[in-house]
């Protein structure tokens, strides 16, 4: 099993890169609606945007 990133909601890495790879611009808001990691305490935000970043560095 991938990495818990969001202990809150129980979000794993997988997920998070799966959510990141089917959108078109992955943001910060549309991985907390769509998998609702970083929507209660916050302390995961600087992980998920870790991943946003590799994946923008992927584009460039
Ligand atoms: S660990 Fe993700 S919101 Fe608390």
């Amino acid at each position: 099993m991938s990495k818990l990133i969001c202990l809150c909601n129980g979000v794993r890495e997988k997920e998070l890169i799966d959510t990141i790879n089917n959108v078109d611009m992955a943001t910060l808001e549309i991985i907390q609606n769509k998998t609702g990691a970083g929507t209660n305490c916050g302390r995961c935000i600087n992980s998920i945007e870790a991943f946003l970043e590799k994946q923008e560095s992927k584009h460039n």
